[in-house]
């Protein structure tokens, strides 16, 4: 479609935004496709209230007691899926006593706290807060932690999860592929008679093989198949001096049907015309996941994920705006460290995720109210 304007605006997007406008971002494709950008009198999301099932959601992690964080036999609870992916969280005490093995799709898990290894087809592979461990669909495998308190989120994609094209950015940025580690073959010596159990899910069903040797006796590999690692620190993140960009130039991991983007440490936008604050927008095609792995100033704290529903608008709460323009220094920075998921699918809430739920989060955005609080 032909690119036009009318009416108040400006001819940058996120700078000089009209005196008295809010920017809203109106777009396909999550910030990828045709997009337009609306110069409105009011936040869309200054609602008096709402009716029906759309609403910002937010849940507080912390309070999760997971299967696997009452019994070592236990596994991770579900909190939010869709025909697509599964978002899950573990909160593993100790290490697990069997193998697992997902033959319902790939496994990316987030390291948010805890430190040990995986044991797995490929070997063994150090594991630490702040990694990314992606396991292909199929892999058997199991963490070993030698901490107690351990936090992982853990998306399963039915489609196989990868690295999105790079295009004219080149190889080497937001992190060079030559960083990626893979786990070293550690066979363990010959059984002495205990039996070990592999529990495969294949349909969200579960099956147990038992062996009498442990699984883990693969003694090499090679191919282009293998649980890989990244951590966040070795991050290099996109950034403009001159523009706010979009949380797409942040995509990590991308699948049919889901993107997962990374956040890490930046300096805020150093031109004082230039918006640093997101736009107001209804994201049409992408249900929004966001989890706080480090929290920085001005950011939702550590362990809560909220979800934001595409079709409802979101953005800055009331006075971010403002005070982001208020408060304006030259080298401002932004320390937290986030990941987000964003789902084509319309995403469930398990009751799991419904018990840890916040009442009344989306009142945040009623102007004067505090109503909800984290
Ligand atoms: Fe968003």
């Amino acid at each position: 479609m032909i690119h036009r304007a009318k009416g108040i605006y400006s001819r940058q997007a996120r700078v000089n935004t009209p005196e008295g406008t809010y920017e809203e971002g109106f777009g396909r494709q999550g910030f990828a496709g045709p997009q337009a950008v609306l110069y409105r009198r009011h936040r869309t999301t200054d609602w008096t209230r709402i009716e029906g099932p759309l609403r910002p959601r937010a849940f507080r992690t912390d309070d999760i007691t997971s299967d696997d964080a009452t019994r070592s036999e236990g596994l991770p609870v579900e909190l939010l899926y869709n025909d697509d992916v599964r978002i899950s969280v573990s909160r593993r005490q100790d290490s697990m006593p069997f193998f697992f093995r997902n033959a319902d799709g790939d496994e990316l898990h987030f390291i948010h706290q805890g430190q040990g290894q995986l044991e797995c087809d490929f070997g063994v592979l150090a594991v630490e807060p702040g990694d990314y461990v992606l396991i292909p669909k199929g892999t058997n495998y199991r963490f070993v932690y030698t901490t107690a308190e351990n936090f992982s989120l853990i998306l399963e994609s039915r489609a196989p999860l990868g690295f999105p094209d790079r295009g004219l950015i080149g190889q080497h940025a937001p992190f060079d592929f030559t960083l990626l580690e893979t786990p070293e073959p550690a066979p363990v010596p010959e059984s002495d008679g205990e039996e070990w159990e592999l529990r495969i899910k294949r349909g969200s069903q579960y099956t147990s093989v038992f062996y009498d040797f442990n699984p883990m006796d693969v003694v090499g590999w090679h191919g282009s198949l293998s649980v890989v690692k990244l951590n966040v620190r070795d991050f290099r993140i996109l950034m403009s001096d001159r523009i706010h960009l979009p949380p797409s130039a942040h995509t990590t991991f991308a699948a049919s049907g889901v993107a997962v983007c990374t956040f890490t440490p930046r300096p805020a936008e150093g031109d004082p015309t230039t918006n640093r604050t997101p736009m107001y927008h209804r994201n049409i095609d992408y249900d929004e996941v966001f989890f706080t792995h480090s929290a920085g100033a001005g950011l939702r704290p550590e362990g809560i994920l909220t979800l934001n529903p595409a079709g409802l608008h979101h953005g800055p709460l009331p006075g971010v705006i403002e005070a982001s323009r208020a408060n304006w220094t030259k080298d401002a920075r932004l320390e937290f460290t986030a990941i987000n998921i964003d789902t084509e699918r319309p995403l469930e809430m398990t009751e799991a995720a419904m018990g840890l739920e916040i009442p009344d989060y989306y009142t945040k955005w009623i102007p004067e109210s505090s109503a909800a609080t984290l």
